[in-house]
């Protein structure tokens, strides 16, 4: 039985949840992309491959921008949701959902219990989020939960930022993004999660600098 949380109960996770810098979040994301924050969602989606009437959840969803265009991809008989650990971040998610009259479901919830039964979607997303996860145990974790949750040949991508080579950018992620960096590397995520079943992974470059991707198949 997966946790029910009440609205500002935080659920508890070692992952680094967004709480007091939720409402600056937009504009931060703004910033570190240079204004290409509605590129970078189109091409998340491009990659994700979307069908008319997926049912597509968003694991970390933040704010939702990701998730409101997703929903705009998967039209009126797709189904979108999208889970986060911050309290502030669902609320901020939310009101921009009901502010664009965009019909996604945004809850509290964590990577590693995903309140959902198995084989409920068609694709699993993350963006920019894996690299809140401390350690191999927990994305370990995640990556179960996200294979339980995909239905069989389901899909899964995960967007993330690689570690900034330019040495400006190594000083301006962290107060930008207003957390230390934790470290992604979604070439040595393939291991993990060829280990809880997944198929067919690709790890490649977004057609963004410094955005990286890595995608696969539930069978
Ligand atoms: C950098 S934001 C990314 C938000 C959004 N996906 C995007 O593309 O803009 C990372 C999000 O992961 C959330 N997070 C951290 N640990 C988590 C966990 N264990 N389960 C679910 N969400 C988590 C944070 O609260 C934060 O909102």
């Amino acid at each position: 039985m997966h946790q029910v949380f009440q609205r500002k109960q935080a659920p508890q996770t070692t992952g680094l949840a967004v709480r007091r810098w939720a409402h600056f979040y937009d504009a931060a994301v703004n910033l570190v992309s240079w204004g290409k924050e509605q590129d970078i969602r189109a091409a998340t989606i491009e990659l994700a491959n979307l069908q008319l009437g997926d049912k597509v959840i968003e694991v970390g969803c933040g704010t939702g921008s990701l998730a409101i265009a997703v929903k705009k991809q998967v039209g009126l008989t797709g189904q979108v949701v999208g889970i986060d650990a911050s309290p502030e971040m669902i609320d901020v998610a939310q009101r921009k959902a009901s502010q664009t009259g965009i019909d996604v479901t945004f809850q509290l919830g964590l990577i590693e219990d995903i309140p959902f039964g198995d084989q409920t979607f068609d694709v699993v997303l993350s963006s920019m989020m894996f690299h809140h996860l401390p350690g191999d145990e927990l994305k370990r974790r995640g990556f179960a939960e996200m294979f339980r949750v995909l239905k069989p040949g389901g899909r899964l991508l995960i967007v993330d930022v690689e570690p900034p080579t330019n040495p400006l950018h190594r000083i301006l992620y962290p107060i930008l993004l207003v957390h230390f960096w934790v470290g992604t590397n979604l070439k040595a995520y393939k291991p993990l999660l060829e280990n809880v079943g997944f198929t067919k992974i690709e790890v490649g470059k977004t057609r963004y600098g410094g955005l990286s991707f890595i995608r696969g198949s539930a069978n």
